[in-house]
């Protein structure tokens, strides 16, 4: 939401956005900066990469009966999720530009004094939870309530979709915010203050559930061995992966169906080639029942009796693997971009630092 009285961000069916322009000097500012990274005739190699990590721009939109109200139209990041989680975070330490007024950073500052030494502010977040179908919203008092020793928490809450900690959608963040702080180590030209990133992620997990009918299906197709290089995919069915090794000539498998564990397993499973065993892990479809079976069988316990077993369990895996989660993190809101012959430190501060966090959601 913008300025009083206003709706916000609109949406519109046919994949765009319209934000409506901010009085000057901030709303032509940020059109300034969107026609400057998206000129058709731009070369420069730098702006061309930056396009990447933005929402795609249309140019600017009028209603016909109001020429002068003036949008941006933009690229809608949520448009391909079914249940969109949404979380917009402040980056930098200072959310003030270098011509604010004293008045302005006091201001900037008094809402947010951690900002210089936390380097980024949850601005706001929507997660959807699987298991009451619905919406939790945090607004901007939540992020501003966060200090260095809560921040982990608070953005873990983030990821805390459904049942479980979403670790293959922090991974993937990682990633994603990971070729933003390249991008950002690599310009001098640009510096941007009180600008966000937008990440998304899919909340629903009705496009990944699977029966164990499918891992049958999947075991069936299995490419014989030696086919492969060791360590490649073999394959990928409805989730379940399958992870060659020609050192021993062995399968390794993982099949997990927790929204959380998939991301360690599928890491632990590529580090350990050398398993001679397939690792199936599963857990009962028990709300909270996450993680209880962890079996360890041999392949030939696949055309045994293992598999009846657990014809009651549902699968939920990520539809991809970790590297492409269903994750999208976009920059944002470009207001306060000034132009600058040196790199934004500021900025690549408060990344290093939201990776860091990350990293320990991750880790823990
Ligand atoms: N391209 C986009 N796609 C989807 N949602 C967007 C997009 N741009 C902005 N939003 C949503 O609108 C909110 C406000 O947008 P923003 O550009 O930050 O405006 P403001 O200048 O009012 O802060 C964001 O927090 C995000 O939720
Ligand atoms: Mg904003």
């Amino acid at each position: 939401m913008y300025g009083k009285d206003k709706g916000g961000i609109l949406q519109h069916p046919d994949g765009t956005v319209l934000k409506q322009l901010q009085p000057p000097p901030r709303g032509p500012r940020e059109q300034e900066f969107y026609n400057k990274v998206y000129d058709s005739d731009c070369c420069d190699s730098i702006l061309l990469e930056l396009r990447e990590y933005l929402p795609k721009y249309f140019g600017v939109w009028s209603p016909p009966t109001a020429p002068n109200d003036i949008y941006l139209k933009l690229e809608d990041v949520t448009r391909k999720f079914n249940k969109p989680c949404i979380m917009d975070v402040k980056i930098g330490q200072k959310s003030y530009d270098p011509y604010a007024s004293a008045e302005k950073i006091q201001q900037q500052v008094s809402k947010y004094p951690l900002m210089e030494e936390i380097g980024f502010l949850v601005l706001g977040m929507r997660v959807y939870h699987v298991s009451s179908d619905s919406y939790e919203t945090q607004n901007q008092h939540y992020g501003r309530s966060l200090t260095k020793e809560t921040v982990k928490d608070g953005i873990s809450k983030f990821f805390h979709s459904g049942y479980c900690l979403r670790k293959d959608v922090v991974a993937a963040s990682i990633q994603k915010v990971e070729k933003i702080l390249e991008w950002f180590e690599g310009q001098t030209q640009l510096n941007f203050y009180a600008s966000s990133l937008l990440f998304v992620y899919e909340g629903s997990c009705q496009a990944t559930t699977v029966r164990l009918s499918d891992v049958t299906l999947a075991e069936k197709r299995r490419v014989p061995k030696g086919l492969l290089s060791g360590g490649d995919v073999l394959e990928y069915n409805n989730n379940i992966n399958v992870i060659n090794s020609t050192e021993n000539g062995k399968i390794e498998a993982s099949v997990s169906k927790g929204l959380s564990k998939f991301y360690a397993l599928h890491k632990k499973a590529c580090s350990k080639r050398h398993h001679s065993q397939l690792s199936l892990k599963v857990e009962n479809s028990e709300q909270d029942n996450v993680w209880k079976t962890s079996t360890c069988i041999t392949q030939e316990h696949l055309n045994g009796n293992v598999l009846p077993q657990l014809e009651k369990v549902f699968y939920h895996v990520p539809a991809e693997t970790k590297e492409s989660a269903n994750v999208e993190v976009r920059m944002i809101d470009f207001a306060h971009v000034f132009p600058s012959n040196t790199k934004d430190e500021g900025y690549i501060y408060g990344l290093k630092n939201l990776i860091t966090v990350l990293q320990n959601i991750l880790d823990n």
